[in-house]
């Protein structure tokens, strides 16, 4: 179901609006809960390092659909701008990206839309993270609404990174000077050698357990 806005009751919506989204927000976040708990007692390891979850400000939203060439309604917003629930899911491993990815995908509630893989092909910029836009169903009292969220999953060393490269794009107000941008991608490079080389290891750590039991 989509959820179909007329203008005269347009402040009713924004409020019904942001209540579905930050419902959005609330159910993935207990799947995604329920699964690191789940993989605790099954398998003695959370794949989760930590999740964040944010609700897009009115303002980003007006900003992103006029950099869209949208007119700000409630329709453009829900129609257009697909990051207005967001997660951020933080894993120590790469491979734990891919898992957790899976699981989500596998559940027969969520639909995934599409699928953005910044960690097989990395921006220019040097972005390394896996996006997926799903679909949620949100149960309200007179209707099932069908929500979009946008979840990023990376490792503890890619957000690292994200958040060091966000900060300096925000600092330069997107006019980075290049050596700064080489650094950047450089740094890039040793973060996604440093991710493979714990990988490795923890596969070693945990051969070696396994031999021991
Ligand atoms: P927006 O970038 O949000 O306008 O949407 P898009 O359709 O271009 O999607 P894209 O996959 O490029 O980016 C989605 C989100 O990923 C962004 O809002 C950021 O949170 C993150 N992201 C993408 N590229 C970069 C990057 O180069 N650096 C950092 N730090 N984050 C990035
Ligand atoms: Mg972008």
């Amino acid at each position: 179901m989509q959820i179909k806005v007329t203008k005269d009751n347009e402040i009713d919506n924004w409020t019904e609006v942001i209540l579905i989204y930050n419902s959005a927000i609330k159910q993935m976040q207990t799947k995604l809960e329920i699964l690191n708990q789940e993989f605790q007692n099954v398998h003695q390891y959370n794949p989760i390092e930590h999740i964040k979850c944010r609700l897009k400000s009115s303002e980003s939203i007006v900003k992103k659909l006029k950099k869209k060439g949208y007119e700000s309604t409630i329709q453009n917003m829900i129609d257009h701008v697909n990051d207005i629930a967001g997660i951020r899911i933080i894993c120590s491993f790469t491979s734990d990206i891919y898992k957790i990815a899976d699981i989500i995908a596998s559940q027969s509630d969520v639909e995934v839309q599409y699928v953005k893989d910044y960690i097989a092909n990395p921006k220019p910029s040097g972005y390394r993270s896996y996006h997926m836009h799903v679909l949620i169903p949100v149960h309200l009292s007179d209707k099932i609404v069908e929500t979009k969220v946008e979840i990023q999953i990376r490792t503890v060393a890619m957000d690292f990174w994200a958040s060091l490269e966000h900060k300096i794009k925000y600092k330069f107000e997107g006019d980075t000077p290049d050596s700064l941008k080489q650094s950047l991608r450089d740094c890039s490079d040793m973060i996604s050698a440093l991710d493979a080389k714990m990988l490795s290891l923890n596969d070693e750590i945990q051969r070696i357990k396994t031999g021991n039991e």
